[in-house]
C-alpha cells in the first residue's frame, strides 16, 4: 500500500471544478513534486488533504502503520494527530514570538497538563513546559536553528522564517508534510540554502514530501516524481525529465515565465 492515496478526488466550487477527478499515489519517503499553472488547484488540493475542504467526491487514504485510514473524514487537527502536516503559500508565524516559542507551540499538543494545571501553574505544569522547552530546543537542533532560538519570528531573515515554518510544521510531530510554494520570494542564495535545508530533513527524519512549487529548478533539482495539474486536472506524471519534454505540460505553461 502507498502512504497517501488519493481517489478520483473532486472539488467545486459553485461551478468550478477546482480539484477534478485527480488520482494519485504517494509512496513512503518520497519526495514528489505538484506543479501547474496558477489557479490549476494545487493549494486546494493541500486544503483537501489537510481537512480544510472536504471533497466534493472521492477520498483520500493515509496507511498509518498496518492500517488503512480515510484521511478526508477527518477533521484538521486528527489529520495533524494521523502525522501529517503543511506550510502555507503566505508565511504564517507568530511574529511577536521567538523561534522557541514558535516551535513550543506546535508540540504543545503532547502537553501532559490540563487547562487547570496552565492556570494554577501547578505540579506537572512545570515538569511539562520544562520537558517541552527540552524536547524544542533539542528538535531545533536536528533542524540547525537552535541558535537562533531567542530570536523573533520577525526578525528572521526572510529564508529561515521559511525555514521556521517547515520546522514548525514538523515539531508536531509530522511524517507526511505538505509544503505549498516554499521559496515563494526567494533569492537564488535562499532557494539554494532551502533545498538543502528540505533534502537534509528528509533524511533526518524520515520523511515523505509533496511540494508545490514554481521554482523549477528547486522541483527538478529534489523531487524523484513530479505530478502535473491544470485546470483541476491530472495531465502528467512522471520523472523530473519526462516531465520536462511532455508537449501537454509545455502547452499548460505556454505564456507562463516559468522555465521548464
Ligand atoms: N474557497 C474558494 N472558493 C471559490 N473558489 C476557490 C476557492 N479556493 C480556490 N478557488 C478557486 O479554485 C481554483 C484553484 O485555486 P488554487 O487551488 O488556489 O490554485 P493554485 O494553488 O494551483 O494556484 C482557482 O480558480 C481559485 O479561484
Ligand atoms: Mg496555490
Amino acid at each position: 500500500m502507498s502512504l497517501l492515496q488519493i481517489e478520483k478526488l473532486t472539488r467545486n466550487f459553485g461551478g468550478l471544478s477546482a480539484v477534478s477527478n485527480v488520482s494519485l499515489e504517494v509512496e513512503e519517503h518520497e519526495l514528489v513534486g505538484l506543479i501547474g499553472p496558477n489557479g490549476a488547484g494545487k493549494t486546494t488540493l493541500f486544503n483537501v488533504l489537510t481537512g480544510v475542504y472536504t471533497p466534493s467526491s472521492g477520498r483520500v487514504m493515509f496507511q498509518k502503520g498496518d492500517k488503512s485510514i480515510e484521511l478526508s473524514k477527518l477533521p484538521p487537527y486528527k489529520i495533524t494527530r494521523m502525522g501529517v502536516a503543511r506550510t502555507f503559500q503566505n508565511i504564517r508565524l507568530f511574529k511577536e514570538l521567538s523561534v522557541l516559542d514558535n516551535v513550543k507551540i506546535a508540540m504543545n499538543h503532547e502537553a501532559r497538563y490540563g487547562l487547570f494545571g496552565a492556570l494554577l501553574r501547578v505540579g506537572n505544569y512545570f515538569k511539562s513546559e520544562a520537558l517541552i522547552e527540552e524536547k524544542a530546543h533539542a528538535f531545533l537542533k536536528e533542524v540547525n536553528l537552535d541558535e537562533l532560538a531567542e530570536t523573533k519570528a520577525k526578525n528572521l531573515p526572510y529564508g529561515k522564517q521559511r525555514q521556521l515554518e517547515i520546522a514548525r510544521a514538523l515539531a508536531t510531530g509530522a511524517k507526511l508534510l505538505f509544503l505549498d510554494e516554499p521559496a515563494a520570494g526567494m533569492n537564488p542564495q535562499e532557494t539554494h540554502a532551502l533545498t538543502g535545508f528540505i533534502k537534509e530533513i528528509k533524511e533526518k527524519m524520515n520523511l515523505t514530501i509533496v511540494l508545490i512549487e514554481h521554482d523549477m529548478s528547486l522541483v527538478m533539482e529534489i523531487c524523484e516524481r513530479i505530478f502535473v495539474l491544470d485546470y483541476g486536472k491530472l495531465i502528467a506524471s512522471g520523472t523530473p525529465d519526462e516531465i520536462k519534454n511532455n508537449p501537454r505540460v509545455i502547452e499548460a505553461y505556454l505564456g507562463d515565465e516559468v522555465e521548464l
